[in-house]
């Protein structure tokens, strides 16, 4: 009797916790941080909120410096960029031995496209489109920094970015929101698994919220403005995906919004994140996004400090405003009790997911972190990543794939560089292990090839631009010797040799974090060397290395091969290699447009028709939209990439022309392999929304398999759309400006391609 009403109650218990949306986990949690919080002082509750720099912990010395003091007096909520089990270890046991309510730390790092594994920089992992990968990536990098001490890392990067001028768009997925939001996902669920049991998976960060992608002119931290339209149909999916995927915490962006800061702005951080998708997690600020309030002039740091908390910030990254100026805000009614315990207690929720109350050390396991880092395992699926993420750009007479014989001569001042592979925010890389262009080549090419090598060029003639474009130890190894005998040197060899190999275009940290270029083609001296390598008749092949959509024009008319690498990566040369031969063959797609010149940015696929439309296929008209100077193409558009094989594309079959209500329509067509090679191609679908209550993009990307297709054979790829495909977020009636998420019945265009140009159409009529 009395175990039947034990599980009675039992079952009530669950049965209420349920329909509130509870699990008893959370009840237990809800209690266990209840009965912490009640032993906390104002100012311990406020040094949870604290998110300082680590910058002066040094192994064996963690406890004289100053972080130490924080720590021991309970100021500090957590660490980041710590790089090690031996210095996190020691650090965490001050703060759960020294402290007075030893609550353990976080760690965090900027674990963006893997550890010590380095992946391809997030913009060319985005051109695999292939989400198994985007996910192992993540999965490995997890496993990696949860062997040596981290819990949270600042990733998925998911700010869409049509200006490549931009040095941070290296950092995110391109242009798409669509594919950004598959990505988002992937990455999300890589990092976090289902939960945090087992101590392999590390706590996710989606930044940097919101529209940071988005600064007038592509200058890092500027001013962003838009519609609320633009914002929630073409910026805000990737972030609203990584929340849905269940993304632990979400950090600030730098940028205004609607002129407040978005540190600052209640509206974006309360009533979007939190409101109306349901975030549960943790809002961080991104590094001193509270002090640059200040700067962007609202207010001087108390005030900004309260502003951020009143928004909904939850933890104050670098800048100690909400540690210094809280209690004053309290005393005059400018912050509140209750704004600092919703923040507090969300981080020491985080803390209790990732189990470190049961243990502060559990992400601290010296074995794991020798057994489970840089594991060759782990090189070999960064080595294929990397390959499925470069895009052949162009291969004319098929100089590519080369032969495994004669002499290749290998040109250019990335040749034979380690330390620039791995790309930008690659912190926990070891440069020296990155395996090089020569390093690969010489690998993959078997004992029948010659190589040869020479540098050509510097990367820029400006030694000082250099410098910049080196920075964070990616030097270049600047050649001191004469322009005119580096040059003359690269020439002479590529003479003596059957193929030319040019290793050229952008340094790793000319893109990322405030690495803005007004100026977006390859540096001149190089492409001095690239027209003097092309004067000596030998096929030259130009190796691409880039963080951002260049202005190619003149290589696209010139070069006969371009194969783009970006940033591959730890075992980026290894790679390049298995590329350049042929062992693997190319497959990757552009996640953004590259155009012919910097003034036709933004330039981006999804664009609206505007009342003047050029009509396709043509330059000028007088009176309609378009430049005097440059068509309005692109040089290689959205979803473009070749392979070493050819794919065919049949018509679209559709299975009804005419739809009502929530049917759903099937589209097919069949790919044909149609060339010499076995390969993957990357099949997209996209709609055309043709009348609207507002405006709609010319098309948008709706979903894309990437299939594998051997010689002469022929898949059929189908795709279900139903009307969730067809919703946008607008005002959809006349008097009402509140955004509703719905679909309007019409005509659609249904296209399905190899890129978002050249595609086929096929025409549907959709009802409510
Ligand atoms: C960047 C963030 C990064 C943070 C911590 C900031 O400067 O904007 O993306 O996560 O630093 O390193």
């Amino acid at each position: 009797m009395k175990l039947l009403l034990r599980l009675t109650i039992a079952y009530l218990l669950i049965f209420s916790l349920h329909a509130e949306g509870q699990t008893p986990g959370d009840a237990k949690m809800k209690s266990f941080i209840d009965a912490l919080m009640k032993k906390m002082t104002l100012d311990e509750k406020l040094g949870q909120l604290n998110l300082p720099g680590a910058g002066d912990i040094v192994t064996g010395q963690a406890s004289n410096s100053d972080i130490a003091k924080k720590i021991e007096q309970g100021k500090v909520g957590g660490l980041f960029n710590i790089k090690s089990v031996a210095k996190i270890k020691e650090v965490q046991k001050l703060a759960v031995e020294k402290s007075r309510l030893k609550i353990p730390l976080l760690f965090g790092m900027d674990v963006i496209h893997g550890y010590e594994t380095v992946f391809p920089i997030p913009l060319g992992l985005s051109c695999t489109w292939d989400m198994q990968l985007v996910e192992k990536s993540a999965r490995i990098a997890a496993i990696e920094a949860s062997a040596d001490g981290i819990n949270w890392t600042f990733s998925p990067m998911v700010d869409i970015a049509r200006d490549p001028r931009w040095g941070r768009i290296a950092e995110g997925s391109g242009e798409d929101a669509y594919l950004g939001s598959q990505i988002a996902k992937a990455m999300v669920k890589g990092y976090q698994g289902n939960d945090f049991s087992k101590g392999n998976t590390i706590m996710s960060c989606v930044k940097h919220y919101a529209l940071y992608g988005a600064s007038e002119a592509g200058r890092d931290y500027n001013t962003t403005d838009m519609s609320r339209v633009r914002m929630y149909n073409e910026y805000f999916p990737p972030y609203k995906a990584a929340v849905d995927a269940g993304a632990g915490s979400v950090m600030a962006s730098f940028n205004e919004i609607d002129g407040v800061p978005a540190t600052a702005n209640k509206w974006l951080l309360t009533d979007v994140l939190r409101k109306q998708w349901g975030f549960k997690g943790f809002i961080v600020t991104d590094y001193t996004g509270i002090n640059e309030m200040e700067a962007h002039g609202i207010g001087d740091l108390q005030t900004v400090s309260a502003r951020a908390l009143m928004a909904g910030i939850d933890m104050d990254m670098v800048g100690e405003g909400i540690l210094t100026t809280t209690k004053k805000s309290l005393q005059e009614g400018k912050s509140t009790l209750q704004q600092i315990d919703k923040a507090c207690r969300r981080i020491l929720e985080a803390k209790y997911k990732l189990g470190l109350f049961d243990d502060p050390y559990r992400y601290c396991d010296e074995k794991r972190a020798t057994s489970e880092v840089f594991t060759d395992a782990n090189r070999k699926a960064a080595r294929e990543i990397a390959a499925q993420s470069f895009v052949l750009l162009k291969n004319k007479g098929n100089i590519l794939p080369l032969k495994k014989s004669g002499t290749i001569a290998l040109i250019g001042p990335l040749a034979d560089n380690r330390e620039n592979m791995p790309g930008t925010w690659s912190v926990a890389a070891n440069f020296s292990k990155a395996i090089s262009v020569l390093d690969g080549l010489k690998e993959v090419a078997g004992s029948n090839v010659k190589i040869v090598t020479a540098r050509g060029s510097n990367l820029d003639q400006d030694s000082l631009f250099e410098e910049r474009a080196g920075m964070f130890g990616k030097s270049l190894h600047r050649d001191k010797r004469p322009a005119d005998v580096i040059l003359k040197e690269a020439v002479d060899i590529a003479n003596q040799s059957d193929v030319v190999v040019a290793a050229l275009g952008e340094s790793a940290e000319m893109t990322g974090e405030a690495s803005s270029r007004s100026d977006i083609e390859i540096p001149a001296i190089q492409k001095d060397l690239l027209k003097a390598l092309l004067k000596t008749g030998k096929p030259v092949v130009l190796v691409l290395f880039t963080g951002r959509p260049l202005a190619l024009k003149w290589e696209n008319d010139n070069v006969p091969a371009i194969l783009n690498v970006w940033f591959g990566g730890s075992e980026a040369g290894s790679a390049i290699a298995d590329v350049l031969f042929g062992d693997v063959n190319p497959s990757g797609k552009l996640s953004t447009t590259f155009p012919q010149n910097v003034g036709q940015v933004p330039l981006y696929y999804n664009h609206k028709n505007t009342g003047r439309p050029l009509p396709e296929g043509q330059w000028f008209q007088k009176f309609r939209s378009n430049y005097l100077d440059v068509s309005n193409d692109p040089v290689y558009p959205f979803g473009y990439g070749l392979s070493y094989t050819t794919f065919t594309y049949g018509d679209i079959k559709l299975s009804n022309a005419s739809l009502k209500g929530n049917q759903k329509l099937t589209a097919s067509i069949t790919v044909t392999n149609s060339g010499n090679t076995d390969g993957k191609e990357v099949v997209q679908l996209y709609i055309h929304d043709v009348v609207g209550s507002i405006t709609r993009p010319v098309k948008e990307l709706k979903g894309f398999q990437k299939i594998d297709l051997k010689t002469g054979e022929s898949k059929t790829v189908t795709f279900t759309i139903s009307p969730d495909d067809l919703k946008f977020y607008a005002p959809h009636s006349v008097n009402d400006y509140d955004l509703k998420y719905d679909w309007e019945p019409g005509d659609f265009e249904i296209m399905i391609g190899g890129n978002s140009r050249d595609v086929k159409i096929a025409k549907i009529n959709w009802t409510k």
